[in-house]
């Protein structure tokens, strides 16, 4: 048997039909950039999250950027985020010109450890960065106290969590802005890249939609009466005409190209239909693995905090043989993954901040143990079998 860390070719044949033809009816339709099959899809995923606001924008990465400057972090600011995560997640705080600080994770859930934000907090500081990695949400609600105590801005790192829910609060509707990822590895993967801003605030949302298209138009002389006060009769003009429209060749941000291809925005609503029956597959096979696993002595299995519904983005054990482990599976043509082997405080791109081996020790310690298994919704109980028992031959040896 061989067993792939992720297969998205077995995905593709379930939603193939649908898929093709809707692709096929938009390449003939004309309409590539923008345009209802977008406007469409922005509606369904903030009806999907429960948001006020969608932002369609061209991956995950541009999303933290676009959701940074429109809350204008900059310069000098301070962002508090956790050092374990995809690089992507503080590159866009450097790249808004702001500093990431790192907070320690918990052991249990890989998550940002709230009892160690304030300490971090500092007049520089001007939003808390949570990442609700591997699908299971972060302590939101003590972290908005945290916030709302010092007056900060909540800005989510959604991109491996599309679905998950805080009691009956879904991921996507409770921060100042949460930023997701279409990369076709998410649990809403596109065919290529893409992403999305979700708030509940209209100046948040109509500053995004600025920036993501170069800070034109209505949206540029909209964002600029929020962000500078100043007024643009631009901006109280309603023609959007998508053909010819004049007013598109007005700016009034340095801003950015970051659109979401009306293809792709095809192709995610119709796979957004299927991504509840999809988590609940990758909730049934980490159950699985916690029944078959969670008893090996050697091996820690992941811990849901109460009351939140995780989406299993990946499923991540620790083990002190790690590398010896992911040998032994790939000998049995089992795939494996080491998500993240670097802290990003130890990332030689951010040795200009100065962190040092111990500063944050338990994610350290994390990117040393762990393990993520196979967990896409496809698997069949045979390959699942195939790699328990893998495993527990491992640890019978
Ligand atoms: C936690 C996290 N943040 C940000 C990103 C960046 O998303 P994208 O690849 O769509 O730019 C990813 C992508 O994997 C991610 O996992």
């Amino acid at each position: 048997m061989n067993v792939k860390i992720l297969d998205l070719t077995r995905q593709y044949e379930i939603i193939r039909e649908k898929v093709e033809a809707a692709v096929l009816e938009q390449m003939a339709s004309g309409a590539y950039i923008g345009g209802k099959a977008v406007t469409d899809f922005e509606s369904k995923f903030a009806g999907y999250v429960g948001a006020k606001y969608a932002i369609a924008l061209n991956s995950g990465t541009d999303a933290l950027v676009i959701a940074m400057k429109a809350l204008g972090i900059g310069q000098d600011d301070e962002i508090i985020t956790t050092p374990f995560t995809f690089f992507a997640t503080a590159e866009t705080v450097a790249m808004v010109g702001a500093k990431p600080v790192f907070v320690d994770v918990c052991k249990d859930t890989y998550n940002i450890d709230v009892t160690k934000i304030e300490e971090k907090i500092t007049d520089k500081t001007k939003a808390i960065l949570p990442v609700h990695i591997f699908g299971q949400p972060a302590d939101l609600d003590a972290i908005k106290e945290i916030a709302d105590k010092h007056g900060l801005y909540v800005i989510e790192d959604a991109c491996q969590a599309v679905g998950s829910a805080i009691g009956d609060r879904k991921i996507g509707s409770i921060g100042d802005a949460a930023c997701f990822s279409f990369f076709p590895t998410t649990n809403l993967g596109a065919f290529g890249d893409g992403g999305m801003i979700t708030t509940n605030d209209e100046k948040i949302a109509t500053i995004c939609r600025a920036y993501r298209e170069h800070g034109g138009a209505q949206n540029g002389a909209k964002a600029r009466f929020y962000l500078d006060g100043v007024k643009d009769e631009l901006a109280d003009n309603t023609s959007n005409d998508p053909l010819y429209n004049p007013y598109k060749y007005y700016n009034y941000l340095i801003a950015y190209n970051s659109r979401l291809d009306a293809i792709q925005a095809r192709v995610l609503d119709i796979k957004l239909d299927y991504l509840d029956g999809f988590n609940a597959r990758r909730t049934e096979i980490a159950s699985f693995y916690e029944k078959e696993l969670g008893g090996i002595d050697g091996v820690v299995t992941p811990q849901v905090r109460q009351g939140v519904t995780p989406v299993w983005h990946q499923y991540a054990i620790c083990v002190k043989e790690k590398d010896e482990l992911g040998r032994f599976l790939a000998s049995k043509n089992i795939g494996s993954a080491a998500f993240y082997p670097v802290p990003l405080h130890l990332q030689k791109a951010f040795d200009y901040l100065g962190y040092k081996e111990g500063d944050l020790p338990v994610a350290e310690e994390l990117t040393k143990e762990t393990v993520c298994l196979p967990i896409f919704p496809e698997l069949t109980s045979e390959e699942l079998d195939y790699i328990v028992e893998g495993i527990k031959e491992f640890y019978r040896r």
